[in-house]
């Protein structure tokens, strides 16, 4: 069987996020999954680069249209393969191939009377690339889909007949219960429809960034940026030029976000019935990514880059997170703090830890090697239940029940364990133990099977270790011989860099302040005494030193300060002072001194002598 499977085509106006990667993972891990179901799959993705907004764009960054969309392409193209997306083909709207097919499409379409020139007069928003009447404008002419101003254009333009197609777009809605989903979407894009639908602008004359119109008196018209990206799920397929790879259109999957829904909902199939196509299986949008229940944007400065996460993590962790977190078409708020839980939680200990604990008791109790010895046990079958759920939950798009259900059965076979203690049983009946091993050996290889498609290189550690193929086929077998290898860990468990790097610094400021401080015994040690100044006087010499004659109360003491710049010498005599009084003495400038007498250093480094707030006894202690 032949299948078609699209992502968007991106604009080249601004860095890949993990919105972008969401839709190519999501159609990604659907073509691996029905590669792995030996379906022929051509999987496309690529770049939308004409266009008004792009045009303005490159020149905000004083570089031409095509410069800059060579650059952001080739940023797209590198990400992809950074994240190991597994696309046969990238289309870019710039390819000479493309640009020839969309002129051939708007030829075909106006030869059969579907196309006709007018005026337009209205609002067309430049960041959506969309056209809108009064009607559909927010407050102040704000664009209905991105809230950015729109702005007045009259302009003479090409039209398509998009109000023919109108019943016919309500009867393949209508007919085609899978043509659109999730159904709720579906369900608006009828109620949009059934409003009534107005003939399309599909050219413009006020910018040249584009696709010329192929009619030979109207060359500064560039086509609309919408017909002319829309176009591109024909033009990699070779339409109206080389057609051998037309049978994937037979059956196309258009994975989108639910922001480009009208285009691919209303304005495709519109396109094909025009063109005598068959129209798509289906067109499945999904939901946003927030953060803080905001859009991600570059102007808000909350964009998450996909390659973070993967070189924190790892790349099956972030798919993992992305399929597993949201159901497909509702929208969720990313927390890399819940995708550590769950790294942690799921992927670690009731994937990795299960594989581990497997395979080591193989290990230990046979060698590696193991052949069933006739003991079914029940789980199994139940786990198999998980398995077939998961199958369908993938083929009707419901990735997060897909990947659930598998989890359920490796629930099962973690529970198998807990339940029949094989380090007991080994003891009793090595028979049971064997066969007990070989039934969650099952289920880790239908998981691991089913799981291929998403975490994309555990699954191929895990088949090595199993010693198995991936193959779908495999699925239905029971294996009743393994011959093992050892397997190192499936996942390691993460923190957050944020805590773990939180956790640091805490420890580093404990152990710092561990040796910073002094114990009270060390305190204990210092003796400190009020002293009263007998006399002060220069040193003869010095610029900086003060020789001091201190009373201790029941004993004089000598001690020199270097304060002379701070004091004058008479102005300190009968003053109170700090002493530390069991420093060793010494002898500096020819002079004994015995003690230290203690000051405050200011910012500007002048030292003020410290003193009791009140008088004292002389030779009092501080404490
Ligand atoms: N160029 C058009 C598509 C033409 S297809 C014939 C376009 N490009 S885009 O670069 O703006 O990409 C839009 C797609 O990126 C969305 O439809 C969606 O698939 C994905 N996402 C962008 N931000 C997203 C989120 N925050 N969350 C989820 N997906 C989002 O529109």
């Amino acid at each position: 069987m032949k299948t078609y499977i699209t992502t968007p085509i991106y604009y080249v106006n601004d860095k890949a996020h993990i919105g972008h990667a969401y839709t190519t993972i999501i159609a990604d891990t659907y073509a691996r999954f029905k590669r792995l179901q030996n379906d022929e799959v051509f999987f496309l993705t690529g770049t939308d680069e004409h266009g008004q907004k792009i045009q303005e764009s490159a020149k905000k960054n004083n570089t031409s249209p095509k410069e800059y969309a060579d650059k952001i392409s080739n940023e797209f193209k590198q990400l992809w393969k950074n994240l190991e997306i597994s696309n046969d083909y990238f289309i870019r709207t710039t390819d000479e191939k493309h640009k020839e097919c969309v002129k051939k499409i708007f030829l075909k379409m106006y030869e059969k009377g579907d196309i006709y020139k007018s005026e337009y007069e209205g609002h067309y928003c430049v960041s959506c690339e969309s056209f809108y009447t009064k009607t559909q404008l927010l407050e102040n002419n704000k664009c209905p889909d991105c809230k950015k101003d729109t702005r007045i254009l009259k302009e003479e333009s090409y039209f398509f007949r998009l109000s023919k197609y109108e019943k016919d777009l309500l009867n393949w809605y209508k007919q085609n219960p899978n043509s659109i989903f999730p159904t709720s979407k579906k369900n608006e894009v009828i109620a949009f429809v059934e409003q009534g639908l107005k003939d399309l602008s599909i050219s413009r004359t006020s910018f040249d960034w584009g696709i010329k119109v192929p009619l030979n008196d109207d060359k500064e018209h560039v086509i609309y940026v919408w017909l002319d990206a829309l176009s591109n799920y024909l033009s990699a397929l070779g339409y109206l030029e080389n057609e051998e790879k037309m049978p994937f259109w037979q059956n196309a999957i258009h994975f989108i976000g639910k922001d480009i829904l009208k285009f691919h909902a209303i304005y495709w199939p519109a396109f094909l019935m025009s063109l005598d196509l068959p129209l798509p299986k289906c067109v499945a949008a999904h939901g946003w990514w927030l953060i803080n229940g905001e859009k991600m944007s570059k102007s808000i400065g909350n964009v998450i880059n996909p390659l973070d996460i993967v070189n924190e993590f790892s790349n099956d962790a972030l798919r993992y997170y992305l399929l597993s977190y949201m159901p497909f078409g509702n929208d969720g708020d990313y927390s890399k703090h819940l995708m550590v839980e769950k790294i942690n939680s799921e992927l670690v200990n009731e994937f990795g830890n299960l594989v581990s604990r497997t395979i080591s008791m193989a290990k230990k109790y046979f060698n590696l090697k193991l052949s069933f010895k006739d003991k079914i046990y029940e789980e199994e079958k139940e786990a198999k239940e998980f398995f077939n759920l998961s199958i369908k939950a993938i083929e009707e798009l419901k990735f997060n029940d897909y990947l659930s259900n598998i989890f359920k059965a490796l629930k099962i076979a973690n529970s198998m364990i807990s339940k029949y203690e094989p380090w007991a049983l080994i003891k009793t009946n090595q028979n049971e133990v064997e066969s007990l091993l070989i039934s969650i050996l099952n289920i880790i290889k239908n998981a691991c099977i089913l799981l291929s498609p998403v975490l994309i290189n555990s699954t191929n550690k895990l088949a090595k270790a199993l010693n198995i193929e991936i193959k779908y086929d495999l699925l239905n077998t029971f294996i009743k011989e393994f011959s093992l290898n050892e397997c190192e860990h499936l996942f390691s468990r993460v923190e957050l860099k944020e805590e773990k790097m939180l956790e640091e610094k805490t420890q580093k400021q404990e152990e710092k302040a561990q040796n910073d401080h002094i114990t009270i015994d060390d305190f204990a040690k210092i003796k400190m005494q009020i002293a009263q100044v007998i006399s002060c006087e220069n040193v003869e010499g010095s610029e900086k030193l003060l020789k001091f004659e201190l009373d201790l109360g029941n004993e004089k003491r000598q001690v020199l300060s270097g304060i002379a710049k701070n004091y004058n010498p008479k102005d300190l005599v009968g003053k109170q002072i700090v002493l530390l009084s069991n420093l060793k003495a010494r002898t500096i400038f020819k002079h004994l001194s015995e003690g230290m007498i203690l000051s405050a250093k200011n910012q500007d480094e002048s030292l003020v002598l410290l003193s009791p707030l009140t008088p004292c006894d002389n030779g009092s202690i501080i404490g």
